[in-house]
């Protein structure tokens, strides 16, 4: 009996705890169920709070203003990788720019894009830009940072709430820094080549008076083997070496019958050449005042010489005096008319920036320069600025007026 209420007891309590522990587990079943119900209910709470976050933010557009017109761009044409873009469309609209294939011209300069490349080509140069151009049936979109780099005349102010494009009336697309060879080891010259000092820019043209007294603060010797005759030609010191540069690869080419002429000019030299001038054409039949117009349209008169900043060469080459007879020229004409049929002459067209050299009376830029087209005078500037001529065509006085 004793027994049997033991085993009684024992009973019960098993099945005591075991109810227990079934009550215990009905329990926590309601209450994991109760659990699990809630945090689906705030997962999926979250899912769509966050969906409907997405839902907006893909939906938010993004104001670029061009003048009177607005353009909106979805987050995701206006961002990519966390770089703000614009497209190249409206921009091109807005600033009149030309469509040209896989790209956009104005003003004689010109950028082409495409789809996914992170290289842009302007103005021939390969550029890199920061992230990768996105082309689809309406954009061409190139981020803001690059777009602000590549077009001179165009500001990109993204500080307010709408990314405010304005714009000046000279447009240009410009590549910077470019990458290119040059033929010889020319390092040694680079500094000057790549120098911005204040001298290398000045300015003297019919407008520009450098006065009576002006004289270039360096004045240096150019090789001989570098000049015509053994008459002692000076440059300024930087304009001299980068000089060097240029005519040690041209000779490295072969074009190495090309040589200075006449270099930097005292007040007195070019006094004396202005009136030789005169003094011919008073020869030709012309009274002195028409003598004086029709020299000054190709001589300057002392004040206003940029030979007498020592910045600029003409050249020449002793076979093109030659070759001008087969050109069905006669009697007297010129030593330097004969320029152009040079091999110089192309290559300097073409390589001259590169040493910081300008053609300096360009053929379409008389009106502007006021003397006539000089294909034998260069003028020295600096690589940069060199390049910004190069790659946009400009007259010396059309950059200064523009880019300074
Ligand atoms: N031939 C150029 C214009 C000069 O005399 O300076
Ligand atoms: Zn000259």
């Amino acid at each position: 009996m004793k027994q049997e209420n033991k085993k009684n007891s024992s009973y019960n309590k098993i099945r005591n705890n075991l109810y227990a522990n079934v009550e215990r587990h009905e329990l926590t079943e309601r209450k994991t169920f109760g659990i699990v119900a809630l945090s689906a209910l705030m997962l999926a709470s979250i899912l769509l709070f966050v969906a409907a976050m997405i839902e907006t933010g893909s939906k938010k557009e993004y104001i670029y203003v061009f003048g009177d017109t607005e353009q909106e761009l979805s987050e995701k044409l206006a961002f990519s990788d966390g770089v703000q873009y614009i497209d190249m469309v409206a921009l091109a609209t807005f600033c009149n720019m030309e469509s040209i294939e896989k790209g956009f011209a104005i003003n004689g300069t010109y950028i082409k894009l495409e789809n996914g490349s992170s290289l842009a080509t302007v103005n021939g140069f390969n550029v890199s830009l920061s992230e990768k151009v996105i082309i689809d049936e309406k954009h061409v979109l190139i981020p803001i940072e690059d777009a602000k780099k590549l077009i001179f005349g165009i500001d990109i102010d993204i500080s307010g709430e709408k990314t405010v494009i304005t714009a000046t009336e000279n447009i240009y697309m410009i590549a910077k820094n470019v990458e290119f060879d040059y033929v010889t080891d020319v390092s040694a010259y680079l500094e000057y080549i790549n120098s911005k000092d204040q001298y290398i820019s000045i300015l003297a043209n019919k407008q520009h008076s450098i006065g009576e007294d002006f004289s270039p603060a360096k004045l240096v010797e150019i090789p001989k083997k570098y000049r015509r005759t053994d008459r002692v030609l000076k440059l300024d010191l930087t304009a001299e070496k980068a000089l060097e540069a240029m005519m040690q690869d041209m000779f490295a080419l072969g074009i190495d019958d090309v040589c200075v002429q006449s270099a930097y000019r005292t007040y007195a030299e070019q006094q004396n050449l202005f009136n030789n001038y005169v003094n011919s054409e008073i020869n030709k039949g012309l009274s002195r005042d028409e003598a004086i117009a029709n020299a000054n349209k190709y001589s300057a008169r002392p004040e206003y010489s940029e030979h007498r900043t020592g910045l600029c060469v003409d050249f020449f080459v002793p076979s093109c005096m030659l070759e001008l007879e087969n050109y069905g020229y006669e009697g007297s004409y010129p030593n330097d008319v004969g320029f152009t049929e040079t091999n110089a002459y192309p290559w300097l067209l073409k390589n001259c920036w590169k040493y910081g050299f300008i053609l300096r009376y360009p053929e379409d830029k008389v009106d502007i320069t006021g003397y006539s087209y000089e294909s034998w005078h260069y003028r020295f500037v600096g690589l940069e600025v060199a390049s910004i001529i190069h790659q946009t065509g400009l007259s010396y006085e059309e950059y200064l007026e523009i880019f300074k």
